[in-house]
């Protein structure tokens, strides 16, 4: 549940960590919903003995909003720290993609990443994953 904040964005200076974990906290607690699904694909990665590393999360059949295409989405990717650089984060992608195409039968896989967390827009970029569109954000006003 850490690496949830790797996803923090510096342009939200207001928003605490401890609210980034409550809030994927109860997104975690509605997955069970999504996973009933048949468009829904968990992959989960575990070491030798049996403990958890790493999982990816996505969702077919979610139409882009500029072409109208059906395609599907990742959630969520996430490998436990400590197995950084060794190839989990990889074969989690890799898995989801057979999924996708060979299950789905969709032609595309977006995902959302945010521009700060430099290590997986890198990652995402070694897959071969393009920067599509850019999601912008400006301060207003304090929060509230
Ligand atoms: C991003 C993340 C999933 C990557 O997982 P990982 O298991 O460390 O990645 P891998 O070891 O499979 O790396 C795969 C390849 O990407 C490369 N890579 C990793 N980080 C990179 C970076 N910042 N820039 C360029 N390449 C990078 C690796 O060198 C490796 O290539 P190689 O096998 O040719 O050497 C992991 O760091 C993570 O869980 N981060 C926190 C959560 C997160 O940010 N999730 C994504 C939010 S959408």
């Amino acid at each position: 549940m850490d690496l949830v904040v790797a996803s923090k964005s510096p342009h939200r200076p207001g928003i605490s960590d401890t609210h980034i974990r409550f809030f994927r906290r109860q997104n975690f607690l509605q997955l069970h919903t999504i996973l009933e699904l048949p468009e829904a694909g968990l992959f989960v990665a575990n070491d030798e003995q049996g403990e958890h590393v790493g999982q990816v999360l996505l969702l077919g059949n979610q139409i882009d909003s500029v072409s109208d295409v059906r395609q599907a989405w990742v959630y969520d990717l996430s490998v436990r720290q400590d197995w950084w650089g060794k190839g989990v984060g990889q074969a989690l992608m890799a898995r989801a993609e057979r999924f996708v195409k060979e299950e789905l039968k969709h032609a595309y896989i977006g995902l959302g990443v945010t521009s700060a967390n430099e290590r997986a827009v890198g990652f995402y970029e070694r897959l071969g994953y393009q920067v599509e569109r850019v999601q912008m954000v400006k301060r207003i006003q304090p929060d509230v």
